[in-house]
């Protein structure tokens, strides 16, 4: 249970942050969810019962202190804000690029260095990898580099300031909104089609990738671990 616990969402708006939100409201922790764009954040309060909102973007330092100011103490942060921009052309400025890695990997790196002062014992950070660092997609080399970042970036903080404990969830083809903002005309027919050769033949679900999130938060023997939910993808 997460009882009386502060739980923060950074990209608790829609997809997999939502249904962590959710399911952490169920457990009974207080739970903060953070987004862009106030009209998403305000539809996922609706949804959500008891659910707090806070607009502030990952890639603003300024807007993230904002969120942990008006916090007394923090036991649980799950950061599920990422690039969207999985690839492009090699040959484009690296400019065009940078900024997609300094979003997930400066930007989690930037809610840690601001929250985990406020941490309570038994705090753990979450951070977002993905499929992409085991199993790189031709075109999606943004991807495979920087969720690969922020695994390894939960490895190194879990020493670094241990006993908090960081750690990585790696979702497979998860059914979320994040699809439609990447590719607008591809539908679901084609995301059916490449997880038919999955083991578990079938799209991940938020709620799933949810589930291994909030096991992370609770189970305190956990740190320095990526759990990966991906109907087996890896392996085929
Ligand atoms: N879905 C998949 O198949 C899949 C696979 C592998 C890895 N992942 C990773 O898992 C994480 C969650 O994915 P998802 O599918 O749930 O994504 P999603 O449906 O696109 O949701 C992303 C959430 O993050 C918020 N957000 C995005 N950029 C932000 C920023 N700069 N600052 C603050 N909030 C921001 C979004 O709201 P606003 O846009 O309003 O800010 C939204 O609430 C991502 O890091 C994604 O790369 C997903």
């Amino acid at each position: 249970m997460l009882m009386e616990q502060q739980v923060v969402v950074i990209g608790g708006s829609e997809g997999i942050g939502l249904a962590v939100a959710r399911a952490a409201r169920a457990l009974g922790a207080r739970v903060l969810a953070v987004g862009r764009t106030k009209a998403k954040l305000e539809a996922a309060r609706e949804a959500v019962l008891g659910l707090e909102i806070h607009v502030a973007d990952i890639n603003d330092t300024a807007s993230i202190k904002a969120v942990f100011a008006g916090l007394a103490s923090v036991d649980h942060v799950y950061i599920a804000a990422g690039s969207t921009k999985i690839g492009g052309p090699l040959d484009h400025p690296l400019s065009d690029f940078r900024h997609r890695f300094d979003e997930r990997l400066w930007g989690s790196l930037e809610v840690v260095r601001t929250a985990h002062p406020l941490m309570r014992p038994g705090g753990s950070f979450t951070f977002s990898g993905g499929l992409a660092s085991d199993r790189p997609a031709k075109g999606a080399w943004v991807s495979g580099i920087a969720t690969m970042a922020t695994e390894q970036l939960a490895r190194v903080l879990a020493i670094e300031l241990a006993p908090l404990r960081f750690n990585a969830v790696a979702p497979g083809y998860t059914d979320t909104p994040m699809w439609n903002h990447i590719f607008p005309d591809l539908g679901s027919k084609a995301l059916d089609e490449v997880t038919r050769k999955h083991l578990v033949p079938r799209l991940v679900t938020a709620e799933e990738v949810a589930q291994a999130v909030l096991l992370l938060m609770q189970n305190q023997a956990i740190t320095g671990e990526t759990i990966h939910v991906d109907c087996g993808a890896r392996l085929v």
